[in-house]
């Protein structure tokens, strides 16, 4: 269980706001659509689907009377789900349904999909392959399991503004220091491995995936001053937010309850958080003073693998 879900917060619900419609590029999902031959998929799966973020983008890319199946083991998630599904459903024809239950036990008979796809689902749970088995399982035979996973420590050698390229050598290892240990933390805790990202094709192979593509997401996720975009001003106001309230994994105790479980020492820990305050308090006033410059990059990849 990891410490949000502890604390009477739902899983990932720092992660989950406005600011997620803006992952994708419009055009860049319907390239992947047509890779896939998408357009006469009649039944179609998202596990671990939160409020159904991807159910609701992906949905005009299938068949014109298609049914989406969401399926999360937050009911919360589900409720409000349901309630998106209702407006959703005035403008598309596509049938939407949302179910509680688990990844690991897909509530669906087997072979009953044409396609069944997770976003950011594999990097938070301990056994990805297990998940991976049982979209398998769900999706008929030459039909796709699609995944949308990441790599999150990418970015911590991401020199987004032309003043980061000045870096001091030893604060810049402690600093990757104290993330890896936080992953390895985060993993022995059984909370999964957020970098799973690159590894997902390995695990499709594994599971006896056959065709296996991989490609990755075109899109950034910048901030320009004077941030001009509702995408920028939802992410900024976002970050704030996250700075302001310790949240989004931007907290003391959680980051250091990670990085002691992947072996971290508390003097090192202290140093670098102390680095840490000195850079949000930084940011904080730039993104409030609008002057904060970030190309905002992100590593996010797409798998596909038939079955
Ligand atoms: C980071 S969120 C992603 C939500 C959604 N896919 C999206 O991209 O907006 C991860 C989701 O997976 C769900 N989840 C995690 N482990 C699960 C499991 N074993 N079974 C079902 N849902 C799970 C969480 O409740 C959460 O909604």
């Amino acid at each position: 269980m990891n410490s949000s879900r502890q604390s009477n917060r739902h899983h990932s619900e720092d992660h989950l706001g406005e600011a997620r419609e803006y992952w994708w590029n419009d055009d860049y999902l319907a390239l992947i659509a047509q890779r896939l031959d998408t357009k006469s998929y009649q039944n179609i799966a998202d596990i671990g689907c939160g409020y159904g973020s991807m159910t609701f983008r992906l949905a005009p890319y299938f068949a014109d009377s298609a049914h989406l199946i969401g399926i999360d083991f937050e009911e919360a998630y589900i409720k409000k789900a349901r309630q998106k599904a209702k407006r959703a459903q005035k403008s598309l024809n596509t049938h939407f349904t949302f179910q509680v239950g688990s990844a690991d036990k897909i509530p669906l008979e087997d072979g009953q999909m044409d396609l069944t796809f997770c976003q950011t689902l594999l990097i938070h749970v301990p056994q990805p392959t297990e998940v991976i088995k049982e979209m398998k399982r769900v999706t008929r035979s030459n039909g796709w399991v699609v995944a949308f996973e990441p790599n999150n420590l990418v970015s911590s050698l991401m020199f987004d503004s032309y003043a980061n390229t000045k870096y001091n050598v030893s604060d810049t290892l402690e600093m990757i220091e104290v993330r890896l240990r936080v992953e390895q933390g985060k993993r022995e805790l059984g909370e999964g491995f957020n970098s799973l990202g690159g590894a997902v094709p390995d695990l499709f192979r594994q599971t006896g995936l056959t065709d296996i593509q991989v490609w990755m997401s075109d899109k950034t996720l910048p901030l320009i001053p004077p941030y001009n975009s509702r995408e920028q001003r939802v992410r900024a106001a976002q970050l704030v937010d996250w700075l302001e309230n310790e949240e989004g994994g931007l907290g003391y105790q959680e980051t250091f309850h990670y990085f002691r479980a992947g072996g971290g020492k508390k003097h090192v820990f202290e140093r670098y958080w102390q680095r840490v305050l000195a850079y949000k308090t930084k940011l904080l006033a730039q993104l409030k003073s609008q002057t904060y410059f970030s190309s905002g990059g992100q590593l996010m990849y797409i798998v596909a693998g038939r079955v």
